[in-house]
């Protein structure tokens, strides 16, 4: 496998995940509590950023999905639940945290699971979205960077397991 290239630098992930909370912070202004949901494993990275960027009251829980097939090759479309959130939802406002929409089906899952469960509001926040990749139409509502049609790692993101902890978004030539 080549080295990986930078293409969103640790700078710039800072800035966008600061601006993108001082967004949150403004249209939550006065609620409770927001409750975040991080999908696993890949959000834990900008999710522990933007809850730290965060002035509001809020609460981290956590969600854990898995593709059918293998999570690198082919894409099923078919998503199922490996971990649930610890507390109940209803009448709560709801922010799910993701690291990158790809087809959208994660996504699409993750809101029909968690909007049948009564939330006040629900949206989401994607770190990263490939447009050229969308196969089902998902709402995103705070979007931190579109990006081509390219594998990508580093800040949370993975290779079958491999550079989640590079500090900066890289692009890798995946070998099959
Ligand atoms: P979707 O259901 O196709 O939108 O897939 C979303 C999931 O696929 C993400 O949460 C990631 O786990 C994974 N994924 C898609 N593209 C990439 C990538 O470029 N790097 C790392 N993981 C990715
Ligand atoms: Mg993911």
């Amino acid at each position: 496998m080549e080295t990986p290239e930078v293409l969103i630098s640790r700078e710039r992930i800072a800035e966008r995940v600061n601006e993108l909370a001082t967004r949150i912070d403004a249209d939550y202004d006065g609620i409770a509590e927001l409750v975040l949901i991080g999908v696993l494993k890949g959000s834990f990275m900008f999710l522990s950023d933007l809850a730290r960027a965060l002035t509001i009251p809020h609460r981290i829980e956590f969600i854990a999905v898995s593709s059918y097939g293998d999570e690198e090759s082919i894409h099923s479309g078919a998503v199922r639940l490996i971990m649930d959130v610890r507390h109940a939802i209803e009448g709560k406002h709801v922010i799910v945290v993701e690291d990158i929409v790809d087809t959208g089906h994660t996504i699409s899952y993750l809101l029909r699971l968690l909007a049948a469960r009564q939330p006040a509001s629900i949206k989401t926040i994607t770190l990263l979205r490939k447009p050229d990749r969308a196969e089902v139409d998902v709402p995103v509502d705070y979007l931190g960077f579109d990006i081509p049609d390219v594998w990508v790692v580093g800040y949370g993101l993975d290779y079958a397991e491999r550079h989640r902890t590079l500090p900066d978004i890289c692009e890798i030539e995946p070998v099959s």
